[in-house]
C-alpha cells in the first residue's frame, strides 16, 4: 500500500503545543457523547446530582459504566466516601434541569432541589435516582483511577468506574420488551460552549457484524 501525503488539506497539531484553532476541537470531534447524569449522597446525607459527558459503558458482564471527574468535585468526593452512585438517563425533555444541575454550588446544596427534580429511593444503594428520568442504573464503585499523561505525570482527573447492580426502565421505552433508544430522545453533548444533539428514528440504520 502506498503512503499518501495530505499535508495541504489537513490541519494537524500536537495538543501540548496548542491546537491553532479558534476553539479546541477535541470535544466536538469525540461527539456526541452520552451524559452520565450522576446522583450521589454525601456521608452526611446531602444529595448531589451532576452531569458528566466524559462518560460511557465499559463492560457487559458485569455491566460496568464510568465517567471522569476533571478536577476534584462533590460527586467524586461522595463516591470515595460512600462507594455508591446512580446514573440517570438525561433526555431532551430534561435538558434544562440537567444543565441547572451542573451549576457550581457549595457542597451542602442539593442539586435535585435547584433543578426542581424529585429524588426517588433506590433499591440497592443509598443515593436516590431521578424520578423524572426514564432510565436509572444503581452502581457500586469498583475502581477510581487517577489519570496520567504519556510522560507518566499524574493529572488532576479521576476515572470513576462502577458495577451496575440495579436497572430501572420506564415501560414507555420498551416495545415488545426491546428498549427503544431513539424514542428516549437521549441528550448528547458535543463541543463548543453549549452544543447538544439528540437522535431520532430517521438516523437509525442496521448493520450486522461480519461472521
Ligand atoms: C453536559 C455537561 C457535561 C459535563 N461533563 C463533565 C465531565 O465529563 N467531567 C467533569 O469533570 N465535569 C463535567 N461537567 C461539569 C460538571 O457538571 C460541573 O463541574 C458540576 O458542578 C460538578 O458537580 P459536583 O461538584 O456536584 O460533582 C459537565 C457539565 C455539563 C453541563
Amino acid at each position: 500500500m502506498t503512503m499518501h501525503h495530505r499535508q495541504q488539506t489537513i490541519h494537524s497539531y500536537a495538543p501540548r503545543q496548542g491546537h491553532g484553532l479558534p476553539h479546541d476541537p477535541f470535544n466536538a470531534i469525540i461527539a456526541p457523547r452520552p451524559i452520565g447524569w450522576i446522583s450521589t449522597r454525601a456521608a452526611d446525607g446531602t444529595l448531589n446530582l451532576a452531569p458528566y459527558s466524559f462518560f460511557n459503558a465499559f463492560n457487559y458482564v458485569p455491566p460496568i459504566i464510568g465517567f471522569s471527574s476533571v478536577g476534584r468535585k462533590d460527586t467524586l468526593n461522595n463516591i470515595e466516601a460512600t462507594g455508591e452512585f446512580v446514573w440517570n438517563l438525561a433526555t431532551e425533555d430534561l435538558a434544562q434541569p440537567m444543565n441547572q444541575s451542573s451549576a457550581t454550588l457549595a457542597s451542602d446544596v442539593d442539586e435535585f432541589a435547584i433543578a426542581g427534580l424529585t429524588p426517588l429511593a433506590s433499591v440497592q444503594v443509598a443515593p436516590p435516582r431521578v424520578l423524572e428520568s426514564p432510565v436509572s442504573m444503581e452502581c457500586k464503585l469498583t475502581q477510581i483511577v487517577q489519570l496520567q499523561g504519556a510522560d507518566g505525570a499524574q493529572v488532576p482527573t479521576w476515572l470513576i468506574l462502577g458495577e451496575v447492580v440495579m436497572v430501572h426502565i420506564d415501560h414507555a421505552l420498551l416495545e415488545n420488551g426491546i428498549f427503544q433508544t431513539a424514542r428516549s430522545r437521549p441528550l448528547l453533548r458535543a463541543g463548543g460552549a453549549g452544543d447538544y444533539f439528540t437522535i431520532n428514528a430517521q438516523a437509525h440504520f442496521d448493520m450486522r457484524r461480519p461472521r
